[in-house]
């Protein structure tokens, strides 16, 4: 008897005990600093049931689960967040959104951002400064953060190539620090359980991009039609496997999945299978520089914080961006090929800029199309001129025969050879791909 009293006691005091746990806000992925486009999870720990969401002391109605997602964060999503259960509220969790990139970049070497379960990727991590030296790199799957160990003797460079254990989970989410909290771009993976997969982006879409989303199928690339819906509404049906978006604004953002009709082989029975969904986030970009023609090529970026580096790349079509050294201005020769800068300070670099597109060829040809030219127009006016001198010995000269060499003269003066050595073309770059 005297025992059954303490045990109800006992549960008595557990349940108030239980119910008197305030509720506390977390957010993972553990990052120190949050940078514009990062994806970050909101937690409303020792909660139970209803959540009830607090921005800026204001209740978010949208919101009623333990955990909130917000797909790319920007400057708009600095603030407070506080979460309420059992009608106690949360301190305050205050995160501030920094409106640039971390000072990393950690992209896709192989691999797709949508995988089957159990594939794998490999990923490539690069600083732009010193070394990878006492970098670590983690990932939250399945709720957790797990560290990845890189290999000490890898950690001399500034690049580093790892691939992480198969993949389970439905989304993973992976970056890299080191031990001073620097970090590198975050990269989400997703797995899905079909042969047919709806390819988006490991990270947000940004604002005026030009995007190119694509339907594969695992082992093929017979693919005879594909359908292409965005919150399930059909938006392509073609027999293209890709659908290009030319300017990513708000309205792009959604649930996107694909059909797709294809065979195994040239005689095979077509099937046709549908892709799970994949949500497209599209974001703000971050702080950009600008290049300019100016003394050779020339970089600024007036948003970012004093005292910033500029660093200059190149790229040959269909290679890899190079750096090409650290200073305000390029002035050095120039091969044939892009070129782009971007800003880099301490704990952040800005978006690399607009790329300037250098032919070598368009002078080389414009060369040979003056001489050609100069030759014909010699040619012309020594033939003019025997025929002026003719006419003038018959003395049945007219006022219209000086047309044709005025004509001629005007385009012997022109600028057309030389105004176009250079093109400024602004084709865009995926963060994924770019230093
Ligand atoms: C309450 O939250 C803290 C901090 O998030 C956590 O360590 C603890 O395990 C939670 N307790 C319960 C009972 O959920
Ligand atoms: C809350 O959780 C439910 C069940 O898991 C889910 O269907 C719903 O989309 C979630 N709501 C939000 C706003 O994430
Ligand atoms: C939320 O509050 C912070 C801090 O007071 C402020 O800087 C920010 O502009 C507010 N955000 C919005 C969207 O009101
Ligand atoms: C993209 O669209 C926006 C809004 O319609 C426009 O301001 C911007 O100039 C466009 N950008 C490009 C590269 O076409
Ligand atoms: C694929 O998904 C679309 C949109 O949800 C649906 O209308 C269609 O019937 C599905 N097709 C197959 C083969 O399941």
């Amino acid at each position: 008897m005297g025992m059954t009293y303490l045990f109800l006691i006992l549960a008595v005091f557990s349940v108030v005990v239980k119910s008197q746990l305030k509720p506390q806000v977390s957010m993972a992925p553990t990052f120190k600093q949050v940078y514009s486009g990062d994806t970050i999870i909101l937690s409303c720990d020792n909660s139970t049931g209803k959540v009830k969401w607090f921005f800026n002391t204001t209740e978010d109605q949208n919101q009623a689960n333990k955990t909130w997602s917000i797909g790319a964060v920007s400057a708009k999503n600095s603030g407070s967040y506080q979460c309420e259960n059992n009608g106690q509220k949360s301190d305050n969790f205050i995160i501030t959104v920094l409106e640039y990139l971390p000072p990393a970049t950690l992209s896709l070497k192989s691999g797709e951002p949508v995988i089957n379960i159990d594939g794998s990727v490999v990923l490539e991590l690069l600083v732009e400064e010193k070394s990878l030296f006492g970098w670590c790199c983690w990932v939250y799957k399945g709720g957790k953060v797990h560290r990845i160990k890189l290999k000490k003797s890898l950690t001399t460079n500034q690049v580093l190539t790892f691939q992480p254990y198969k993949l389970k989970d439905n989304i993973a989410i992976y970056w890299c620090s080191d031990e001073t909290n620097l970090r590198s771009t975050p990269l989400t993976i997703k797995t899905s359980d079909r042969i047919v997969l709806m390819m988006i982006l490991p990270g947000p879409a940004l604002l005026g991009e030009k995007l190119n989303l694509r339907c594969v199928v695992l082992g093929t690339d017979r693919i005879s039609r594909t359908i292409f819906y965005k919150d399930k509404q059909t938006i392509k049906d073609s027999s293209s496997s890709s659908y290009v978006i030319d300017n990513v604004t708000e309205s792009d953002q959604g649930k996107y999945s694909c059909q797709a009709t294809y065979t195994r082989s040239d005689k095979g029975k077509p099937n046709t299978v549908n892709s799970t969904q994949q949500e497209l986030i599209v974001s703000a970009p971050p702080m950009k520089a600008v290049l300019s023609e100016s003394a050779g090529l020339s970089c600024s970026c007036s948003s970012c914080p004093n005292g910033a580096f500029y660093h200059w790349y190149y790229k040959q079509p269909d290679h890899q961006w190079l750096s090409k050294g650290t200073h305000k201005s390029y002035t050095d020769v120039m091969s044939a090929g892009s070129y782009a800068c971007r800003a880099v300070w301490k704990n952040g670099r800005s978006a690399l800029s607009n790329i300037h597109y250098y032919d070598v060829d368009t002078p080389e040809i414009n060369v040979l199309l003056i001489t050609i030219g100069v030759i014909i127009l010699g040619a012309v006016l020594v033939i003019g001129a025997i025929f002026m001198y003719c006419k003038r010995r018959t003395g049945e000269e007219a006022i219209y025969q000086d047309m044709p060499l005025m004509t001629v003269k005007s385009q012997d003066g022109g600028d057309g050879g030389t105004r176009s050595s250079t093109k400024n073309m602004v084709p865009r770059e995926r963060e994924s791909t770019t230093p």
